[in-house]
């Protein structure tokens, strides 16, 4: 098993993979949004492609780039606008995997206008953002469908919840009790749980954690 060679053995497979935060806009000059790098999502894209892939990369705001021919990258800015876009395309892959921080709330209303400064307090209605993971495990038909989550507290216990609630294949759960772990570092400390396993793994970059998670995919789709 060692020296298997994964090279290419994600031809004529489509991966679809969301990432980044979503920016949810408050009046044109603001939003409300998150630190997700989109580091993750890119690092997972290049590394299905390097593996004979041909993915579709949806990505919310993110300095992130891409040159390979291999990924067909399409920028969007709110959750909404994510939703929208993954769902031209969901249909006809074979995996897909959110990575992306989706905003949950979004302002119920948009100011036409920059909002000026008056009161001591400031109330902005927030309404719930439609959950594109929870929806794409609803019309899952072929699709080997792969989660995200990032929890501070019970976290294997409400990775596991995740899971099921979503109707997922598997769920990478992020570690923050781990210096060096998350967000807007370069490093991440993984668990990936399943319905029958839950396996951790090291402390290591974000390209080697892109690896572990594509071997682990394809240990449970190539068959
Ligand atoms: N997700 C999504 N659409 C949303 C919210 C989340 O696709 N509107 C996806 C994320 O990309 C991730 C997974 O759902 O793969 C879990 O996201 P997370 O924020 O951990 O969970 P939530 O279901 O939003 O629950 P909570 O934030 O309350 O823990
Ligand atoms: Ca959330």
């Amino acid at each position: 098993h060692f020296n298997k060679n994964y090279s290419q053995n994600l031809k004529g497979k489509t991966v679809l993979i969301t990432a980044g935060p979503t920016y949810e806009a408050i009046d044109p000059v603001r939003y409300i949004g998150n630190h997700s790098s989109g580091k993750m999502g890119f690092s997972l894209a290049e590394e299905a492609a390097k593996r004979g892939a041909k993915v579709i990369l949806v990505s919310g705001p993110s300095s992130q780039k891409t040159s390979n021919p291999e990924i067909a990258l399409h920028r969007v800015t709110s959750a909404k606008e994510m939703f929208d876009e993954v769902f031209k395309h969901y249909e006809n892959v074979d995996i897909a995997i959110a990575s992306a921080a989706v905003a949950d709330y979004a302002p119920k209303e948009v100011a036409s206008e920059k909002i000026k400064k008056n009161d001591d307090t400031l109330v902005i209605e927030l309404v719930k953002n439609p959950d594109i993971l929870k929806t794409m495990g609803e019309r899952k038909h072929r699709q080997f469908l792969v989660g995200f989550a990032l929890e501070t507290q019970n976290e294997e216990e409400n990775a596991k919840g995740k899971l099921e609630k979503k109707n997922l294949d598997m769920i990478v759960l992020n570690s923050l009790r781990d210096e060096g772990a998350g967000f807007k570092n370069d490093t991440n400390k993984i668990h990936i749980i399943t319905m029958h396993e839950n396996r951790e793994f090291a402390l290591k970059s974000k390209d080697d954690v892109a690896k572990d998670i594509m071997n682990f995919i394809e240990e449970k789709t190539l068959k």
